[in-house]
């Protein structure tokens, strides 16, 4: 079978982690690469002819309704596209599933369904800069940032987001809080490889596949952007005395999690959040154990509101 994996990103490496052999992949697809190969797999545009010839494209990007208006611009047909993400019309899109379960497994393509029941509004703010795919993407996380975003509109202090990766939740953070200073933390070539051992290769490899450059183009507000590039905490280095409304901390491991709420949550604005992203994933364990390190240390117990979006936020207000 001639599978291409549309995306390079999280997506695509966690589906390498779980369900394919990145030998199995003809090619990897990407709109904008930052990478000539993935997983050991070429990396080639939508416009190469070979993606005519798939009989399967998984596509594990968040934005189906772009993927499947390009194809078919690509004169791909939908019936070969098989999509991971946008939880919210997965059932609708793929109709039929035989090709996916063989290449995927009938387990994993039956562990996609169930997830797509929530009814959606539109975002009160922003919505001329976040469409609807960012709403897809993860509804809950989305408007729970939508409304604490409301909350801190008083108060002074910047915002902050430690681990960018490709600037999803940037992008929101700084359409939302147009007016406020965002300071974006990360190496943008992934994980301290230190800290990283152990964990799946695609997830590792899907981490480096950004760029500083590409986030800032992404932003509504870029001129509100300031870039702090390499490993934390040493990029927290001069903002000693700064203080902060709002943080997402989202390094995924434990070690990063910790020294990130070693250094915002002391510096927090009282009445201002910090989200604590994957705090209650079973893929993730350090962000919890970070948080009980934290709480250990400074023997405070911190005020915390668990969110039901896709990885489990937790909101500690300060
Ligand atoms: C899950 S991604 C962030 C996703 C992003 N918050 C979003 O929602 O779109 C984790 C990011 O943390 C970064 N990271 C992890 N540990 C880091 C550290 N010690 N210093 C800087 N960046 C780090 C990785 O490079 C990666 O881009």
């Amino acid at each position: 079978m001639n599978i291409y994996v549309w995306g390079t990103g999280c997506g695509a490496g966690d589906l390498i982690d779980r369900a394919l052999e990145a030998s199995r992949v003809t090619a990897f697809v990407d709109e904008n690469p930052v990478c000539e190969s993935f997983l050991g797999r070429p990396v080639i545009s939508p416009r190469e002819s070979g993606l005519r010839e798939a009989d399967l494209v998984i596509v594990t990007v968040s934005d189906a309704e772009g993927v499947s208006r390009r194809c078919r611009e690509l004169g791909i047909e939908e019936r070969r596209l098989f999509f991971l993400k946008n939880h919210l019309t997965l059932t609708e899109r793929n109709r039929d599933t035989e090709p996916a379960e063989a290449a995927l497994g009938k387990d994993f393509v039956e562990g996609l369904r169930g997830s797509e029941r929530l009814i959606r509004r539109p975002l009160w703010t922003a919505r001329e800069v976040l469409k609807e795919d960012a709403l897809a993407v993860d509804y809950v996380r989305l408007k729970t940032l939508e409304m604490l975003c409301g909350q801190i509109r008083e108060l002074p202090g910047a915002a902050a987001e430690l681990g960018v990766y490709r600037g999803g939740f940037a992008r929101c953070m700084n359409a939302l809080l147009p007016e406020r200073r965002l300071y974006l933390f990360d190496s943008f070539e992934g994980f301290d490889p230190a800290e990283a051992q152990g964990q799946g290769g695609g997830f590792v490899e899907a981490h480096r596949n950004t760029a500083a450059e590409r986030v800032l183009s992404l932003l509504p507000h870029p001129e509100k952007a300031v870039i702090r590039q390499g490993l934390f905490p040493a990029t927290a280095e001069g903002l000693e005395e700064e203080r902060f409304a709002l943080v997402s901390l989202d390094v995924d491991l434990e070690e990063s999690t910790l020294a990130g709420l070693r250094f915002f949550l002391p510096r927090m604005e009282p009445g201002g959040y910090l989200l604590l992203h994957d705090c209650f994933s079973p893929k993730l364990p350090g962000a919890a154990a970070a948080l009980r390190r934290y709480e250990a240390e400074s023997g405070q117990r911190l005020h915390k509101v668990p969110v039901c979006d896709v990885n489990g936020t937790l909101v500690i207000s300060a």
